[in-house]
């Protein structure tokens, strides 16, 4: 076996290792101790052993964290005064929140890496053998209905998805036209109403309704124009001239969308649009790793036996459910699978 071969296969077995010690860095709140001092600052070891909550921290162990993290690229490490001292690289101001950084990855990092959310993944080889959902064997019960019983799960799988979805929504709002034809709107699965709160910010002539889980909305903050709905998308959807549904088909089988789409068909006027943000795949998937391969897994790990779509699919399912596709609209970014299926409720005859 060549050497290539074997740092592969080390490389794979050992990728646990920067989700885990980013984790107890972010839990530390390292990147936000430094960035107090200022987003150049560089401080040393003392220094910041000096502002974590205690009265007794460990350096060796502290440094060894540190160390690492500087050889993935979080932070930069340099010598002075035989110490060494650290400062943020542009990574890890994607790490701390402030008002001149407002945007941070720290929900993405903590979901993913927490212990409720981690169970699953030890359950994937049971999904392969017997067909079932590896959080739900993992817990008993599917996530949402975990995040009803557990606030901390609620907040931490909330909060990811309100992060994630910043991400992609400046090209959502700037490469669909479609909303300005639309005067009221409802989010479904809508979340905390991130998404909702960005597009009503761009087209503030929409009235928006955000709809999720009683227990999700329960944990939304206010934003202007937008009502909080909570209810289950299974048996009722909030009327409005428009639904917007962005990443949540993703988690479900068909027949659960089939059901979905119906309560929409029911909330929707004559003529009215339906517009999901899900991803758009080719018939046939490549094995070249790419963020949206992880994120597939990631879905097949946490969520409900749902699966990404060709635009063939969608426009089957769609039709079927009385919703003719008018057109699906590409957008920029890291997300490269994720685009707009625009479709309109047919009329009754
Ligand atoms: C993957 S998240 C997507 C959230 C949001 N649309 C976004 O893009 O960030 C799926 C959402 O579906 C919601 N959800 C799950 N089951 C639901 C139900 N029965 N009724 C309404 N919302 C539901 C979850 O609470 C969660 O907020």
């Amino acid at each position: 076996m060549g050497s290539d071969e074997s740092q592969k296969a080390l490389d794979t077995i050992f990728s646990f290792v920067p989700t885990l010690v980013l984790k107890s860095a972010l839990l530390l709140k390292i990147p936000d101790i430094i960035a107090r001092e200022g987003p150049e600052a560089s401080l040393s070891l003392h220094e910041i052993a000096a502002l974590l909550p205690t009265q007794t921290p460990n350096l060796h162990y502290l440094s060894r964290i540190l160390t690492y993290l500087s050889a993935k690229g979080i932070f930069i490490q340099s010598q002075a005064n035989n110490e060494p001292s650290y400062a943020l690289t542009n990574t890890a101001k994607l790490f701390f929140v402030n008002e001149k950084n407002p945007f941070s990855l720290v929900p993405v990092a903590l979901m993913q890496s927490d212990e409720v959310l981690q169970k699953s993944w030890h359950y994937l080889h049971e999904s392969v053998l017997h067909g079932c959902q590896a959080f739900e064997k993992a817990h008993g019960k599917d996530l949402w209905s975990y995040g009803k019983d557990d606030p901390h799960v609620n907040n931490i799988v909330n909060d990811c998805m309100a992060s994630f979805t910043m991400m992609g929504m400046a090209q959502i709002v700037n490469c669909y036209e479609g909303f300005r034809e639309v005067q009221s709107m409802v989010d479904v699965g809508g979340g905390k109403g991130t998404a909702l709160g960005q597009i009503v910010k761009a087209y503030p002539h929409i009235q928006g309704i955000n709809f999720d889980l009683p227990h999700v909305v329960a944990t939304a903050p206010s934003i202007p124009g937008i009502q909080h709905v909570g209810g289950n998308m299974f048996e009722s959807i909030p009327s409005a001239g428009a639904i917007f549904i962005k990443k949540v088909l993703i988690d479900w089988d068909d027949e659960s969308c089939s059901k979905i789409f119906e309560n929409c068909y029911k909330a929707l006027p004559e003529n009215g649009r339906l517009i999901l943000a899900e991803d758009v795949v080719q018939n046939h998937s490549t094995a070249s790793e790419s963020l949206e391969m992880v994120a597939d897994l990631i879905m097949m790990a946490h969520a409900n036996g749902g699966r990404e779509r060709s635009e063939e699919e969608w426009k089957k399912m769609l039709h079927n459910s009385g919703f003719p596709l008018v057109k699906v609209v590409g957008l920029p970014g890291i997300f490269t699978k994720l685009k707009i299926v625009e479709a309109i409720k047919m009329k009754t005859e």
